[in-house]
């Protein structure tokens, strides 16, 4: 049963009305008092309650009776409505504890979709905290489709395991981590596993639109809309219609175009540019940011509304270090899948290579581990990944001389790259000509014919 508390009869009439178009059965009253006498009866799935009843209280009879809802029941997920102009009254109801909030005025889309959502949410336990007993990846791989995503340590499962529970809703998701974290994955599995799966999928990269180019971009242009709009043109939500929106860099996202935003998570409504007619999307929403929100918050670089708009649920991303278990079996999946990509067999990387592997701190995470085995496919020869051959790596990867000798186009000829190249081998490996003609791919022969040409002299490097 769905509890309305609200002391307008009007409203009460409306919701009841509506939630019996939609079988849910539901009982209207119209205090704080017989709100929670009626939920100390039983039976209530949801609240949905005003800030304000009876008196004008600027919202502080609500926020008591969310308290006390909260308190006595915790798992009963409660919906606020509160007026546009006073948001911060929702954001003080989210801190404490509110499922969910609408503005008014409402639609009954938005009232329907809050309450199947903060529904389902607590069906699937994705609200109830995380899970004490590490969830088992063969379990979830049943369930789920989450075959892009190497996850085996403890802390990866947990993220995975809220994945799965939040998939099949239409909760708003912001999915925050360092950068390389696999946060895009992690919102394409979010997709993949609703069911949206095969409607769109909208990626829009928020850093790269600039407040004057955001709403044509993200609502669409009519023809004539402005100076330069030759062609009408369908916005990002659009295009997104029955799938999902990924708003990605969500954090740099100017604060003028943040308002916008915040319209269209609100009512589900846009007008495109040139026209004043409203339009009606049905879109998911995932977010994802590799900054802070709550401290870009404080320093007013982010609306704390907008922000409790994308976040209904937030999934952190741990960095690469805080899941050295996943490293190995990542180092498998990259290395077979360069292995297939330039049809050899896949390197086998020796037990102490492994380990350098796994302790690293991998600032880049993810990414940069996969961009540090693809370097090592392409420029190891043998069968194995030895230890001398990452080090080699790192040291190219960090060292000024050879950023200098890899360098940007026209600005060093082939013979001056390869000659940078034979040196710092030669210096790497102590002046071991027979390791570094292997690391190059060379025969002896053909990399003394080459130092010769270069002057080079493996003592001297
Ligand atoms: N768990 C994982 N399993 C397999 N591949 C992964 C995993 N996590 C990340 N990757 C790979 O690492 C790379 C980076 O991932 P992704 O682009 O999702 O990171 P991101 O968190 O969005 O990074 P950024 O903040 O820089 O945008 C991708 O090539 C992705 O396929
Ligand atoms: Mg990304």
């Amino acid at each position: 049963m769905i509890l309305i508390v609200d002391d307008d009869h009007s409203v009460l009439a409306s919701m009841e009305l509506l939630f019996k178009q939609h079988g849910r059965p539901s009982r209207g009253v119209r205090s704080a008092e017989e709100a929670l006498t009626a939920l100390e009866a039983g039976g209530c799935d949801l609240v949905i309650q005003d800030m304000n009843f009876s008196r004008e209280t600027n919202g502080e009879e609500g926020l008591a009776l969310l308290k006390r809802i909260r308190q006595r029941h915790p798992l009963l997920p409660v919906i606020l409505i509160t007026a546009w102009g006073n948001i911060s009254l929702a954001v003080a109801g989210m801190k404490a504890g509110a499922a969910d909030f609408i503005t008014k005025p409402w639609s009954n889309a938005q009232i329907t979709q809050a309450v199947e959502t903060a529904l389902r949410l607590v069906e699937s336990g994705a609200r109830g905290g995380p899970p004490n007993a590490v969830p088992d990846r063969a379990a979830l791989d049943r369930q789920f489709d989450f075959s892009m995503i190497t996850g085996e340590d403890p802390a990866m499962l947990r993220v995975l395991d809220l994945v799965g529970r939040v998939a099949p809703t239409n909760a708003s998701v912001l999915i925050s981590g360092e950068s390389g974290t696999g946060k895009e994955l992690i919102a394409e599995a979010l997709h993949r596993n609703s069911p949206r799966r095969n409607q769109p999928f909208v990626k829009v990269n928020l850093g790269g639109i600039s407040s004057s180019l955001f709403e044509s971009e993200m609502f669409g242009h009519v023809k004539g809309a402005f100076t330069d709009a030759h062609h009408a043109r369908q916005g990002r939500f659009e295009l997104a219609h029955g799938g999902t929106i990924f708003l990605d860099e969500i954090g740099d996202l100017e604060l003028g175009s943040q308002v916008k935003l915040l319209r269209i998570l609100q009512d589900r409504t846009f007008e495109v540019l040139g026209s004043s007619d409203a339009r009606a999307v049905d879109v998911r929403v995932i977010s994802a940011t590799n900054r802070d929100l709550t401290r870009l918050v404080d320093s007013g670089g982010f609306r704390e509304d907008l922000l409790y708009r994308l976040n209904l649920i937030s999934v952190r991303l741990p960095s690469l270090r805080e899941r050295r278990g996943d490293i190995p079996p990542l180092v498998g999946r990259f290395l077979q899948r360069c292995a297939h990509r330039y049809g050899r067999e896949p390197l086998r990387p020796t037990d102490s290579a492994l380990r350098w592997l796994a302790e690293r701190d991998w600032p880049g995470n993810v990414r940069q581990l996969e961009q540090t085995l693809e370097r090592a496919v392409l420029v190891v020869r043998g069968e194995c990944l030895n230890l001398d051959d990452l080090r080699l790596l790192a040291e190219l990867e960090t060292r000024p001389t050879v950023e200098r000798s890899l360098p940007s186009p026209g600005s060093m000829t082939l013979d001056e790259m390869e000659r940078a190249m034979i040196t710092t081998c030669l210096a790497h490996y102590h002046g071991n000509v027979t390791r570094v003609a292997e690391v190059l791919g060379l025969s002896r022969g053909a990399l003394y014919r080459r130092m010769e040409r270069y002057g080079l002299h493996p003592a001297a490097s």
